[in-house]
């Protein structure tokens, strides 16, 4: 659990205390009604859904720069030949600054066209690999910024390659570097002036939405690169990197799968449990990652009309996984649980069974209905190289 400001109330880890409440269904109309066919719930549930969410917590993602360039830095082989990695920087112009800069890492198979996993990495590039051919970012980042290969365990490029998978990851901090006042500094710069950006409340243009905003700008690059299959992109993310998965992946339909990982609060896990994180306690340690709006819903989250469901809701019909760690109580596992579960009557629309509110899966257990899957890796708050096998063989299976 990270540093509760005062003020912020204590969290509750005790089942029995949860509230009792009815979850929201993202297909029930403002007049009681509800969506009954897959045209009406992509013309306009899906769009209600979306616009519900971008005002009560992940603000509107900024829309495609005026332009983009690409430079690759560097490209070399890795891993005694296993695959490529190239370093290439985007750099992006808008109306107000032509000076934002991305670098990601590209992680090639030997293999043609290879489907492909991108993901925003903690911690910075260099974070990735022990390999000093990967420059130190030298960008502020906040106190989240990692050692060298520190953060190998999280991506293992070798694993995923070794799968046959390319992997494309930027570091989340270059687009909005996390702090409350990170706005200033952020890719916002393209599209607001400068003055107006430092006046912004914290979570007027919100961190998730900048952060998402890259997942795409990144899903553009693969789409334009010729060395993966576009059709084959799952998005995956890692705890406030998978609230972000989530959200990129509401809003751009060219990524295939979803995936998030110990996404807790703001992510997968139900608001309306307020087991463990809530709403009221994120936004009182984050402020800048949600809208003001999530700040009141936060206050009442029994009162507010739309739950975590909602979000998950958006990936459908395609392909989600959400994942929990077992000693992760601060994200809720049961709650992550419940959250995919309350995407069932958006998935039989289409066609696809029911996941069982019961039993809930434990320590170790792995449950996949061919279109959504949920683990509970035993451990800690983390991404693994167990969690990217679950991934990657579910994968398989939805692009056999
Ligand atoms: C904090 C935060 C969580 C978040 C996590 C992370 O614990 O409260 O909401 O998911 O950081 O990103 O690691």
């Amino acid at each position: 659990m990270p540093y509760l400001p005062p003020g912020l109330p204590e969290p509750n880890y005790d089942e029995k205390k949860v509230p009792v409440f009815t979850l929201p269904c993202p297909l029930e109309k403002a007049d009681g009604t509800k969506i009954t066919t897959t045209a009406e719930w992509e013309q306009f549930g899906r769009k209600a859904t979306l616009e519900l969410l971008q005002t009560h917590m992940y603000g509107t993602i900024p829309p495609a720069p005026e332009e983009t360039k690409n430079e690759v830095v560097s490209e070399k082989k890795v891993f005694g030949g296993l695959g490529k990695r190239r370093h290439v920087r985007l750099t992006f112009s808008g109306k107000f600054a032509s000076d934002i800069t991305f670098d990601i890492l590209v992680y090639i198979p030997n293999r043609p066209n290879a489907p492909c996993v991108t993901g925003l990495n903690f911690g910075g590039n260099h974070s990735i690999e022990e390999d000093s051919d990967i420059p130190l970012q030298d960008y502020p980042i906040s106190d989240t910024a990692k050692e060298r290969g520190s953060q190998h365990r999280r991506w293992i490029p070798e694993y995923i390659l070794s799968r046959g998978y390319g992997l494309v990851t930027g570091c989340y901090e270059q687009l909005f570097c996390d702090k409350t006042d990170g706005t200033a500094d952020s890719i916002y710069r393209l599209f607001f002036p400068a003055g107006e950006l430092a006046k912004a409340v914290p979570g007027e243009h919100t961190a998730i939405s900048a952060w998402s905003w890259g997942l795409i700008r990144i899903m553009d690059y693969i789409e334009s690169c010729g060395d993966f299959d576009s059709s084959k992109v799952m998005v995956t993310g890692h705890s406030r990197l998978g609230k972000t998965s989530l959200w990129a992946g509401a809003n751009d339909q060219r990524f295939s799968i979803i995936v998030s990982n110990n996404s807790g609060c703001g992510g997968a896990a139900l608001t309306k449990r307020e087991f463990g994180e809530t709403l009221e306690i994120m936004n009182g340690i984050f402020p800048h990652w949600l809208t003001p709006q999530a700040k009141l819903d936060g206050k009442m989250p029994q009162s507010i009309k739309y739950d975590q469901n909602f979000l998950l809701s958006l990936a459908a019909p395609r392909p989600l996984a959400a994942a929990s760690a077992s000693e992760d109580i601060w994200a809720d596992p049961k709650g992550e649980f419940l959250g995919l579960v309350g995407t069932n009557s958006v998935y039989r629309l289409y066609g696809y069974p029911d996941i069982a509110a019961e039993p809930v899966p434990q320590e170790n257990e792995s449950l996949d209905n061919g279109i959504r899957h949920y683990h509970c890796r035993a451990g800690k708050h983390d991404i693994l190289q167990y969690d990217w096998e679950k991934y990657l063989d579910f994968a398989e299976r939805c692009w056999e």
